[in-house]
């Protein structure tokens, strides 16, 4: 496990300015990798705006643009992240907004003693967990963590890969998840059929794999990061204490991912996307997003 963390790390330090480049709106037109990141804190924000002061924790808060942003609307903000190269730019970029850099530390969200000592001035209101829980030994355990740091009543919005993405892919995750978890009990004649069927259907070879970063840092495929399905949210978060609330559907694909910059140009792409990504509660997004955002109260 100790390995799984050390290249989470690895491949999250070798990222720090990928994450401001896309938080800066100018650049979502050029920005290399799709600026989902980008629509996730604006759908947050959109929930803050006319509320009265919070207390807002971000848990895995990377280089820290969403909590700038959020302290831009007036709310009170402490962060903490695991990787050393997230918390140092973080601390920077809060000096530079003249914010205290103490309100950001390391801490893992698997350990509620390592981030504890952010509590002591009282229960937050609200949590974010952006693109960490894909990377965790245990999500109950992250989301009871979560509960802990809240007042009764707070809300958490939480991340997650979408796995229902894959059924709209027709690629190598396709063929995974339909090989894997569909059909992944089934009896072995089943299994060889469904796999032969689908060997001329899907496009086995795409995406590559990313192996490594540019900087030969270990890649998105080669690090822990799993799927979530949508559906098993409630049951989850219920577990660890929360009332279910509703789901963001973020980073819309309008055609199949494999045609961006191919039959379909890459800016007519963004276009087409951007446009989905206005409203967050189209439920076409269980199978268009490649990502989702929980929204839960703490009971
Ligand atoms: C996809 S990035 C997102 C960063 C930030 N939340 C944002 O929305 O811009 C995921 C972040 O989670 C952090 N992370 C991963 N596992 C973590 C853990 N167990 N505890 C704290 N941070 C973690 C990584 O270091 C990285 O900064």
């Amino acid at each position: 496990m100790a390995k799984d963390e050390e290249s989470v790390r690895e491949h999250y330090g070798d990222l720090v300015q990928n994450y401001t480049d896309a938080y800066d709106a100018e650049n979502l037109w050029n920005v290399k990798i799709y600026p989902a990141a980008h629509f996730r804190l604006v759908n947050f924000l959109n929930t803050l705006r006319n509320s009265p002061k919070q207390r807002v924790l971000d848990a895995g808060c990377g280089e820290g643009s969403p909590l700038i942003a959020v302290a831009g609307l007036g709310h009170d903000v402490r962060g903490f992240d695991f990787t050393d190269e997230m918390v140092e730019t973080a601390k920077r970029q809060f000096s530079a907004n003249d914010m205290d850099p103490a309100w950001i530390s390391k801490a893992s969200i698997e350990d509620y003693d390592s981030f504890a000592a952010l509590c002591e001035d009282g229960p937050f209101d609200t949590a974010i967990c952006f693109g960490v829980l894909p990377h965790v030994n245990s999500e109950l355990n992250c989301l009871r963590n979560m509960h802990k740091a809240l007042r009764k009543g707070g809300t958490v919005h939480v991340s997650f890969r979408n796995e229902l993405f894959n059924m709209f892919t027709f690629n190598r995750f396709t063929y995974g998840y339909i090989m894997d978890s569909l059909l992944g009990g089934a009896p072995e004649d089943i299994r060889e059929t469904a796999s032969a069927f689908l060997e001329d259907r899907v496009e086995r070879n795409i995406p590559p794999l990313r192996v490594s970063t540019e900087r030969g840092k270990p890649g998105y495929d080669a690090i822990k990061a799993k799927m979530h399905n949508p559906l098993d949210m409630p049951a989850l978060f219920e577990n660890a204490g929360f009332r279910f609330k509703r789901i963001f559907w973020y980073h819309f694909h309008p055609i199949f991912p494999m045609l961006e910059g191919k039959a379909i140009d890459k800016r007519r792409f963004r276009e087409a996307a951007f446009e989905l990504e206005k409203n967050p509660f189209d439920t076409r997004g269980a199978f268009l997003c490649s990502a989702f955002v929980v929204e839960a109260t703490a009971e």
